[in-house]
């Protein structure tokens, strides 16, 4: 089965096509440099330059693929959650071409896509998914089966690490200017807060941090060496957080393996400390491949054929769903 995926639900856009759980291409054309200068994604411009880039980015998954059109089974395209007027670009377009082709149309939920994208043992498991818009703690127990544990109660993960490199007069995307300046710093040097590390419940809150780190700040010169250490003790704070709760449900919940997906993931300090972390414990970790971390159509067009394996059919009448909710 050949299954062209479409995704445009944030500020990249992309195409890519899967033959048979193979990854044939995953072409995505980030808008970041567009959104930067305002510090954040701005939807009018993301849909703007969705629909200007949607056309060329689907011929070159096609063509790196070495697929033609007449190829394709199927077509998956990211329904929700996102901007409605990103998410209409790439639906209009799949359900353009899945008209003229006339093949099946399978809305695909963005998150849920992040959630399969790291590659994992047919067990239960512990689902942490940090990105931009979320930071969801899930426990699945089997494929398309899975409940909330916990989420954010204010910034996401991925949101902190942006918030805070804007406090430091770092540029957006904050995560990876983050990272490259916490290479050099001491993440002990400052006694960041670790919010809701030990709270009852699965949820996180990340708010604090920013403030602990603003209050840092203020009125003060940053020095190269200031710079790297406040990143390294930022990063450290995320991290333990991230690590613990994860830690802790698998414990409760008694699963072997923790799955980490979503921009955040992308960040090798975080994915070492996971791996130690979680070796002492005896506990199995899966990062989603690099490729598949930050927002791609990859990751759409691969849950869809799982999906389909399992059952899933296209449906008739359906709408982008902007707030599409993945568990309750
Ligand atoms: O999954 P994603 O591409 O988009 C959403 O669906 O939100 O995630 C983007 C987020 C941004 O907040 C970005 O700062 C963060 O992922 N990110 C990182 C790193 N690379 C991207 N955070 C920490 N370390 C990184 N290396
Ligand atoms: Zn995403």
């Amino acid at each position: 089965m050949v299954i062209l995926g479409i995704e445009t639900s944030c500020d990249e856009t992309s195409s890519a096509v899967v033959k048979d759980g193979q990854l044939l291409s995953n072409v995505v054309s980030s808008q970041v440099d567009l959104h930067a200068v305002y510090g954040g994604v701005v939807p009018e411009i993301a849909s703007r330059h969705h629909l200007k880039l949607i056309d060329a980015v689907v011929q070159t998954a096609f063509k790196k693929a070495s697929i033609a059109v007449s190829d394709i089974d199927a077509i998956a395209v990211t329904s929700g959650p996102g901007l409605p007027s990103a998410l209409l670009v790439g639906v209009a377009a799949a359900r353009g071409m899945a008209a003229s082709l006339k093949k099946p149309l399978y809305p695909i939920h963005h998150m849920e896509a992040h959630l399969y994208s790291p590659e994992l043992k047919p067990e239960p498991f512990i689902a942490l998914i940090v990105s931009g818009g979320h930071t969801m703690l899930l426990h699945v127990q089997k494929f398309g089966d899975h409940q909330l544990l916990g989420q954010t109660v204010d910034d996401a993960a991925g949101e902190a690490f942006d918030k805070a490199a804007r406090l430091l007069g770092l540029p957006y995307p904050g995560g990876p200017q983050i990272e490259k300046e916490a290479k050099n710093g001491n993440p002990a040097a400052y006694p960041f807060p670790r919010p809701m590390l030990d709270s009852p419940d699965w949820n996180f809150s990340f708010s604090g941090l920013k403030t602990a780190i603003r209050r840092e700040v203020q009125g003060r010169t940053i020095t190269p060496k200031d710079m790297a250490d406040l990143c390294a003790s930022f990063q450290q704070a995320v991290t333990d957080v991230l690590i613990g709760k994860s830690i802790a449900a698998a414990k409760k919940l008694r699963a072997r393996q923790i799955a980490i997906s979503g921009g955040v993931a992308f960040n090798n300090y975080i994915r070492e400390q996971f791996e130690s972390r979680c070796a002492r414990e005896n506990l199995h970790v899966s990062f989603a491949q690099k490729s598949l971390c930050t927002d791609n159509a990859g990751m759409i067009a691969l849950l869809a054929e799982q999906k389909i394996k399992n059952g899933y059919t296209a449906p008739g009448e359906w709408d982008i769903q902007p707030d599409w909710v993945l568990a309750k």
